[in-house]
């Protein structure tokens, strides 16, 4: 079966995961941990190259403060918790989003992550907290302009790949598999520019019940695909070019 290189998740329904159960929204983002750790460890093991979660939005901020206060305590905790795991087994971890919007301790936490984590040569991990993908186009586009500025590049440089590597996800492949648990049909603002081909497999599945047969459905799914970037059927099976 044909594996995707980057795999990209919304991880999603984990505040009605909670309310079905009827606890607070907070025990469903406590929940959600378990598929997470479950999603590194597969992913790792079936040596897939790269893997995206979508952990808060940009717009994610205007959620009641108290969830949101509980959300940067558990990414706190569980990087505190899981750093030494991961880099036993491999995992280059980054961070991608608007770092200057999470509090000084997170982000210096981030980055003691990152830098604990950057030689490993194993899963590429990157968990978005703060990332919109308009912020992302925006951030790409300003600091490309401020190189046209200083005389450093000419705006008729600007192509695709150089715009691609001025994106958070820098030089990682874009994801081939895209997963949304929760039941939603949406893409919220993830990586706007990166899923222009990705395939796309929605789930109703709420994410703290993710399990290992979930993200095997979904990687099925994505071996039954024929890709085909705007060719004809008949010229990716090679017999028309
Ligand atoms: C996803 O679950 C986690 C975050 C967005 C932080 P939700 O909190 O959006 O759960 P639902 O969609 O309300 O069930
Ligand atoms: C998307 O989920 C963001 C994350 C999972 C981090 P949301 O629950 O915020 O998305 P919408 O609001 O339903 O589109
Ligand atoms: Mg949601």
């Amino acid at each position: 079966m044909t594996l995707p290189r980057h795999v990209a998740i919304i991880m999603d329904g984990n505040g009605r995961w909670a309310r079905e159960r009827g606890q607070l929204r907070t025990a469903g983002h406590k929940a959600g941990v378990v598929p997470v750790r479950m999603c590194i460890e597969e992913c790792a093991r079936r040596r897939v190259e790269a893997l995206t979660l979508f952990a808060f939005s940009s717009e994610n901020w205007m959620r009641p403060s108290d969830e949101v206060g509980s959300l940067m305590g558990l990414f706190m905790d569980a990087l505190d918790r899981e750093v030494e795991e991961l880099h036993a087994h491999g995992v280059r971890l980054r961070f991608i989003g608007e770092r200057h919007a999470l509090s000084v301790r997170l982000q210096s936490r981030v980055a003691a992550v990152e830098e604990r984590t950057a030689a490993n040569s194993g899963l590429k991990l990157q968990i978005a907290v703060s990332y919109g993908g308009r912020w992302d186009i925006l951030a790409a586009t300003r600091a490309l302009a401020a190189r046209c500025a200083s005389g450093e590049l000419r705006p008729a440089d600007i192509n695709e790949s150089l715009f691609a590597h001025a994106l958070a996800l820098g030089e990682l492949p874009d994801p081939d598999l895209f997963i949304r648990t929760g039941g939603e049909r949406r893409i919220s603002n993830f990586l706007l520019w990166n899923m222009a081909y990705t395939e796309l497999y929605f789930t109703d599945t709420l994410w703290p019940d993710f399990d290992v047969a979930g993200l095997e459905a979904a990687l099925q799914y994505f071996g039954q695909r024929e890709r085909r970037f705007g060719l004809t059927g008949e010229q990716v099976a090679g017999q028309d070019s």
